[in-house]
């Protein structure tokens, strides 16, 4: 959903706007004109080109509002500082994106993600971890909240207290700032979030709100008797109802209601008001110019409200954030955006596109891999794949298995009806497939949120516990464990040869378990997330070179998808064709490459699978095939047959 600020009349206005408030701009600027005129100079042509987009926009939200040609005055005079301030290497990459901006799609990206502290105790640790990314073949790192927040509970530092602060226990914004420069001279990308939907309660903002001062006050929402919440609230859905009820939460030292959408000391902003919509682009700009490459946008679908809605995916959350798009194209255009959207389906597409976010996680694809684990049937996977993993041009899809977050089996009602599945009934089940309370369930996972009025729940668990590997080591059955590995291998092989970029959540490369120690923190003893969000296990990590231990079976096994991917140039960013294999348990699609074509397989099934040779060349592949990753030449005129959860590249052999 393009906002039209193409109209003739809004495009003439626009241009007589900047006309009007270019002159001033050119007298605060005038000494950086004279001195560095190239400079200035592409700044004017940048914002010629994006201004009439922006200011479309920015029209449509805020041109109601009496002060609004002050605001966008103070916004130009915001992207003009930034891209003065902006380091030459940046300004160097901002050309050099510009001049290639799909290089995101290359073959070669492998993304990681880490908390800093957990994964090598501080960001000095993480500089001296950037061997081991090399090895994993990282092109992109994404450190969770880094930024200093408040003391004990903090949401997994989501609970942002200054956005150019460092948090003390992990370094400081120097030695961040060299980070993101050491990791892009070693090839990759510093991925950063800009949470940027609410502040902690000890921001300076929530603070002089706190204090009574209106100005301040809004920036948040805050309401001084029940009547607006309550008026909110029909239509609302609560996200972390364990931690309060309702989406408010009242603060007796102000006697006012605050909206909190997630924890109670993080505040939502209000971006009705045009000063918090340029404060955090001066946030963002200011991020951009740390160095840092990819912006995650966290819970994008909650920043605009709107009475009588239930305040998700609004068409104002996504002009905000095109208007966002646009400020970057002006003053940090080297930056992409990644949208953490995990909502229907239909909603998460909406976020993606070139003047948008470029990139966004797939949490329908992370949530069917898990889903079909369970039932062993890859209908609804399938028939999801195939209707929705296209996307426009210019984007890509993240793909993952296991984040920070509980895993929402945010899969289609309607998808799952047109193949007889009941999504209520079925979710329930998933549940109870995943914290191991279904009989023969093989995971070990934990229910989050469990809401006894919508009996909706969420899952937590690592990758490896939820895969079956911690119920089989503590039974000490050597079957199941060699079963749980493969389920972890399988799933990974989806994600890294499926297209878009595939994003490891690091620790599931060496099959780390669940950690239940968070029950002895109170900080953390309320919210299961954290049992997936141990400390890096020096073990495990030692063990990763030998293949006869777990982690190094895992690790392996990985490592070697990893490679093979890298070496197929033709798993390219674009959407292969999903294809019935004629099993209901094996999951399948070609690419076409230059090579010839790739058949992928994956057998979700703990048995044996046969794939008849009709199927095999009904798509038209000649035959012999090879398949890439065992090596097997795998076809001689007889159907084909896959082992339990293996998963196969079949290309013709040339
Ligand atoms: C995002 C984060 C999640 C956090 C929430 C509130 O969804 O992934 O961890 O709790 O935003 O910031
Ligand atoms: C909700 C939000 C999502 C967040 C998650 C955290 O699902 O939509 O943004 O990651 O809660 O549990």
């Amino acid at each position: 959903m393009v906002v039209s600020t193409g109209k003739p009349n809004i495009t003439l206005e626009a241009q007589r706007t900047l006309d009007r408030l270019l002159p001033r701009l050119e007298v605060e600027f005038a000494a950086v004109a004279k001195r560095q005129p190239k400079l200035w100079a592409q700044f004017l042509s940048r914002l010629n080109a994006h201004f009439p987009r922006l200011f479309g926009i920015l029209l449509h939200l805020y041109g109601g509002q009496y002060d609004f040609f002050y605001h966008v005055e103070s916004l130009l005079s915001i992207m003009a500082k930034s891209w003065v301030s902006r380091e030459k290497s940046l300004k160097a990459l901002d050309k050099a994106r510009e001049g290639q901006p799909t290089w995101f799609q290359d073959h070669k990206m492998v993304g990681g993600v880490c908390y800093t502290d957990l994964f090598a105790d501080d960001l000095a640790g993480i500089q001296r971890k950037i061997p081991y990314f090399k090895e994993l073949g990282l092109t992109y790192l994404h450190l969770m909240p880094l930024f200093q927040s408040p003391d004990g509970e903090n949401d997994g530092g989501y609970a942002i207290s200054s956005y150019r602060e460092v948090d003390p226990q992990l370094g400081t914004m120097e030695e961040l700032r060299s980070l993101a420069d050491e990791l892009r001279s070693e090839g990759i990308s510093l991925v950063l979030d800009f949470v940027f939907n609410h502040t902690s309660n000890e921001h300076t903002w929530a603070l002089k709100a706190r204090d009574g001062d209106l100005h301040y006050q809004n920036y948040y929402r805050m309401y001084s008797d029940r009547v607006m919440p309550d008026a909110y609230e029909l239509h609302l859905r609560e996200i972390f109802p364990d931690e309060h009820p309702g989406v408010f939460t009242y603060f007796e030292d102000i006697d006012q209601w605050v909206w909190t959408t997630f924890h109670s000391n993080q505040w939502d902003l209000n971006y009705a008001n045009p000063e918090v919509f340029n404060q955090m682009a001066n946030e963002m700009l200011f991020l951009a110019n740390q160095g840092v490459e990819v912006l995650r946008l966290d819970a994008v679908a909650f920043i605009w409200k709107a009475l009588g809605t239930n305040c998700e995916n609004l068409p104002e959350a996504h002009m905000i954030i095109q208007a966002f798009n646009a400020i970057t194209r002006i003053a940090a255009p080297a930056l992409l955006f990644k949208s953490e959207a995990i909502v229907h389906p239909d909603e998460v597409a909406k976020y993606i596109q070139q003047q948008e976010c470029q990139l966004s996680y797939n949490p329908l694809l992370m949530a069917l891999l898990w889903n079909t684990l369970a039932t062993r049937q890859v209908n609804l996977l399938h028939y999801s794949m195939a209707n929705r993993f296209a996307i426009p041009e210019g984007c890509a899809w993240v793909n993952y298995v296991r984040c920070h977050d509980d895993i929402g089996w945010t899969f289609s009602d309607e998808d799952a009806a047109a193949l007889g599945i009941n999504a209520f009934d079925h979710r329930q089940f998933l549940n109870a497939f995943y914290s191991g309370t279904f009989e023969g369930s093989f995971a070990r996972g934990l229910t989050f949120q469990e809401n006894p009025k919508t009996q909706d729940a969420r899952i937590s668990g690592t990758c490896a516990s939820l895969a079956g590997l911690e119920k089989a080591i503590k039974e000490e059955t050597e079957v199941e464990v060699d079963l749980a590995i493969k389920r972890i291998l399988l799933i990974h092989n989806v994600i890294l040869s499926i297209g878009g970029i595939p994003l490891i959540y690091l620790g599931d490369e060496v099959g780390t378990l669940n950690d239940y120690t968070y029950r002895q923190d109170p900080a953390k003893s309320d919210d299961s997330r954290w049992v997936h969000r141990p400390t890096a296990d020096k073990l495990r990590y030692a063990q990763r070179e030998d293949g006869e231990t777990v982690p190094g079976k895992i690790f392996h096994g990985l490592k070697h998808l990893l490679q093979l991917r890298i070496e197929t140039p033709d798993i390219s960013n674009e959407q292969p064709d999903f294809v019935g294999t004629g099993n209901p348990h094996v999951f399948g699609y070609l690419r076409s490459g230059v090579e010839g074509d790739i058949l992928f397989l994956n057998n979700f099934s703990d048995e044996t699978q046969v794939i008849s040779k009709n199927v095999i060349r009904l798509r038209g592949l000649a035959l012999p095939l090879v398949d890439l990753v065992e090596g097997d030449e795998y076809i001689k005129d007889r159907d084909l047959v896959l082992g339990p959860y293996q998963y196969v590249w079949l290309q013709t052999k040339s």
